[in-house]
C-alpha cells in the first residue's frame, strides 16, 4: 500500500490517503509540542519508538478482543489503519493522581486510587482541549448515549489490560490518554496510539518518570527514556524493527 495524498498533519503523526478509501497510512514524527504547542521541539527517535511501540500494544490489546485501527506496520514510522471519524474527545483513564488531576485538586502526584477514574476533553486545540462531561458531550453531539457508555467499557477494559502488561514490564500505568473512532458502519474502535507521549509510565522499582513529562518538565533524558520503555516492551512482545 502507498501512500496518497497527505489529508491531514497533527502534532505528533501525518495522515495519508491510500488506494483504498477505507485505509488510511498515519506516518509518525520526532515532533514534540507540550502545554497545547506553546512548548515545541524534538525527541530524536520518538517517531519510530511510538510507531512500532503503539502497534505492538494494539496487537496485545486485539489480542485480548478490543477493537482497534491497527491494520499492518509498513516500516519503522508508517502504519497502515482503518479510516474512522474520529469521536472528538481525549479520554484520560487515571490510576494514581499527576499532572492535571494533581493540579487541579490541590494535591502531591502519587495517591493511588481505589477505583480507576476516567475523563472527558473536548479535542479542540483552540478551546485549548476543555473538560467536558457527559451532560456537555450529549449537549454538543459529540457523541451518543450509547457511544459514551460503550467508550467508558473499552477505556476501563484497555486499563485493566495495559496496567497488567506494563507491570510485567516493571513500569506502573499511572494514567493515559485514548481517542476511538467511527468505521463507516458506526463500529465504535480505539485509534490514535499509545506511546510515552499519551500515558504516563513511572519504573515500578524508583518511580523515575519514563514518559513524556520528562519533555514536558524539562527533566532530562527524554530520549534515553523511550528508548529504555521500549527496550522493555520488546523483551515481552514482538516489535518491528
Ligand atoms: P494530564 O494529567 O495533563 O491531563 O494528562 C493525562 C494523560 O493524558 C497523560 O498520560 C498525558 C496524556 N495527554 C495526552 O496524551 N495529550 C494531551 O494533550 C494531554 C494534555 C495529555
Amino acid at each position: 500500500m502507498e501512500k496518497g495524498n497527505q489529508i491531514y498533519e497533527g502534532k505528533a503523526k501525518k495522515v495519508y490517503a491510500t488506494q483504498d478509501p477505507e485505509l488510511l497510512i498515519v506516518s509518525y514524527k520526532d515532533d514534540a509540542t507540550a502545554f497545547n504547542g506553546q512548548k515545541r521541539g524534538a525527541i530524536e527517535g520518538k517517531g519510530s519508538i511510538n510507531n512500532r511501540l503503539s502497534n505492538a500494544l494494539m496487537r496485545y490489546l486485539e489480542n485480548n478482543g478490543i477493537p482497534t485501527h491497527f491494520v499492518e506496520e509498513l516500516n519503522d514510522r508508517d502504519t497502515l489503519v482503518k479510516r474512522v471519524r474520529i469521536v472528538p474527545l481525549e479520554v484520560v483513564t487515571r490510576n494514581i493522581a499527576a499532572g492535571s488531576f494533581a493540579k487541579n485538586y490541590g494535591i502531591a502526584e502519587g495517591l493511588v486510587f481505589s477505583e480507576p477514574t476516567i475523563e472527558f476533553s473536548y479535542k479542540n486545540d483552540a478551546l485549548g482541549d476543555p473538560l467536558l462531561n457527559e451532560y456537555h458531550i450529549l449537549a454538543l453531539h459529540l457523541a451518543s448515549r450509547e457511544e459514551i457508555d460503550e467508550i467508558k467499557r473499552l477505556a476501563f477494559r484497555i486499563n485493566e489490560l495495559l496496567k497488567a502488561f506494563w507491570l510485567t514490564c516493571g513500569v506502573t500505568l499511572v494514567d493515559f490518554k485514548l481517542e476511538f473512532g467511527r468505521l463507516s458502519d458506526g463500529t465504535v474502535i480505539l485509534a490514535d496510539e499509545i506511546s510515552p507521549d499519551t500515558c504516563r509510565l513511572w519504573d515500578s522499582a524508583t518511580g523515575k518518570k519514563l514518559d513524556k513529562d520528562r519533555f514536558r518538565w524539562d527533566l532530562g533524558g527524554v530520549e534515553d527514556a523511550y528508548k529504555e520503555i521500549m527496550s522493555r516492551v520488546s523483551q515481552k512482545l514482538e516489535v518491528g524493527r
